[in-house]
Formats: C-alpha cells, sequence, structure tokens
C-alpha cells in the first residue's frame, strides 16, 4: 500500500457530535483531540511525512465569542498535554496561519512548542490555525509585490517561486485531503495547494473518527489514478 506524504484533513462535525448528546459545542471540540492524538500517532506509525489538520479557520472567528474563546483554550491546553506525545514519537509540531490574530501568550506557547519539537524527524504535524485559502494567497500576493518594490524591478515569478510566498512554503502540496462530517465542500482551506488533491469525504462526525476511518481513506486513495491532465 502506498502511503501518502502528506495527508491533510479537514476535522469538521464537533458541533453536530455534542448536540446529537445533548451537550453545548465545545464538549464536542474537546472530545475531538482524542481523535486528533489517534490520527497523529497512527500516520507517524506508517509513514506519513507530514499530517496537516484544519482546525480553525479565518471564518471561525465569526463564531460566537465563547465558543472562539474556548477553542483557543483548548488549542493551549492541548499543547501542553500532548508535549510529551510529540517528543516521544519525533513528531515536529508547527502551526500555519494568520497569527496576527492571536493571543501574544498562545503564540509564545506555539513557538516553544515549534522549537521544542524542531528535531522531529519522523514526521511533522501542521496545525491549521487562523488559516485561509485567501487569505494565504493575498499574503503571499503582498509579499511578493513588497519584494519588488524594494528590489526597484519586477522579479521574476512562476509556479515554484509563488509557492515559497505561500504560509506553506516548504511543504509538499497535499496528496490526500480528508474532510469528516459528511460535508463535500473546500470551506477556504489550501485553495492553491490542492489544485491536484485527491479528496476523500467521510460521513464519521470528527470525535469518533479514529485510525480505522483514515486507513479506509488510505486503501481509497490507493484505488485513485493520479493523472495531473495528462493521458494515462
Ligand atoms: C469543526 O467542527 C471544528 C471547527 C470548525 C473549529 P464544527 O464546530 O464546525 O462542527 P459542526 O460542523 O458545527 O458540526
Ligand atoms: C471548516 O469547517 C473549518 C474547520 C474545520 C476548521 P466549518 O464548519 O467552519 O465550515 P463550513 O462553515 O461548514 O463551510
Ligand atoms: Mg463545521
Amino acid at each position: 500500500m502506498q502511503v501518502p506524504q502528506h495527508i491533510s484533513i479537514i476535522m469538521d462535525g464537533n458541533g453536530r457530535w455534542a448536540k446529537q448528546k445533548g451537550h453545548r459545542r465545545l464538549f464536542g471540540h474537546k472530545s475531538g483531540v482524542e481523535a486528533v492524538r489517534d490520527v497523529t500517532t497512527y500516520c507517524a506509525e506508517i509513514g506519513v511525512k507530514y499530517l496537516s489538520l484544519f482546525a480553525f479557520s479565518e471564518e471561525n472567528w465569526d463564531r460566537p465569542a465563547d465558543e472562539v474563546k474556548g477553542l483557543m483554550e483548548l488549542m493551549f491546553k492541548s499543547m501542553l498535554d500532548e508535549r510529551d506525545t510529540l517528543l516521544k514519537n519525533q513528531i515536529r509540531f508547527r502551526v500555519i496561519g494568520n497569527t496576527d490574530h492571536l493571543s501574544a501568550s498562545l503564540l509564545a506557547a506555539i513557538r516553544k512548542l515549534e522549537d521544542e519539537t524542531a528535531a522531529g524527524s519522523r514526521m511533522t504535524m501542521i496545525v491549521m490555525l487562523s488559516y485561509s485559502g485567501k487569505w494565504d494567497i493575498l499574503q503571499a500576493a503582498r509579499h511578493y509585490a513588497a519584494d519588488c518594490l524594494a528590489a526597484g524591478e519586477q522579479l521574476p515569478v512562476d509556479e515554484a517561486r509563488f509557492s515559497d510566498y505561500l504560509a506553506t512554503a516548504g511543504v509538499p502540496d497535499p496528496d490526500l485531503l480528508v474532510r469528516t462530517s459528511g460535508e463535500q465542500r473546500i470551506s477556504n482551506y489550501m485553495l492553491w495547494q490542492t489544485a491536484y488533491t485527491e479528496f476523500y469525504y467521510s460521513p464519521v462526525l470528527w470525535p469518533d473518527f479514529r485510525r480505522k476511518d483514515l486507513e479506509q481513506a488510505i486503501s481509497d486513495f490507493n484505488n485513485r489514478q493520479r493523472r495531473y491532465g495528462k493521458v494515462e
């Protein structure tokens, strides 16, 4: 079986999962951490090199204030709780997103964990936090324009050079994108990077998602024929 080099997951359905159980939405988010741990350790075990997880979109800032606050607190707590698991499994931790919107304390905790796990060579886990695809393309374009201004000329740009301006610079494009909870849309996720990604939709709500569900997605991925516009 071919293991995708980069798997990305849109972790969706926490709110519905909690509602089904008669709980508040935040209970669903908290329960989702278990799924993150199981899927992350599984990916490291089978040889995935990059696992990116869509944890919070730019649009999610418009949710009720108590949910946003709860999610940020959960992110903070989870980083402390999962530190040892990451180190033990040699997993490098990274956050990609619009960090301008994050609190100074959360940002400091992120940088600390990124530094502590920097030597993790088995797999890189990327939490996409305060991220959106359009934001990423716009910030890349702005930085490119600023570099042109500084150089006093229009710099050559092609796909590879433009990719280097994206927040995901250096990370290979996802081979497989999984979205849970049955929704079949991209929700402003990695728009540029998913140009030739294989999509897999799972009906399972994120807090119930486990390694066996990801195994199914990978097995499905193995039956895909990636043509990149060419004729086989
Ligand atoms: C995904 O679950 C987590 C975030 C977007 C932060 P949701 O909170 O979107 O759950 P549903 O889609 O409302 O069930
Ligand atoms: C996408 O889920 C964002 C994350 C999973 C972090 P949403 O629940 O925000 O997406 P929509 O609103 O259903 O498109
Ligand atoms: Mg949702």
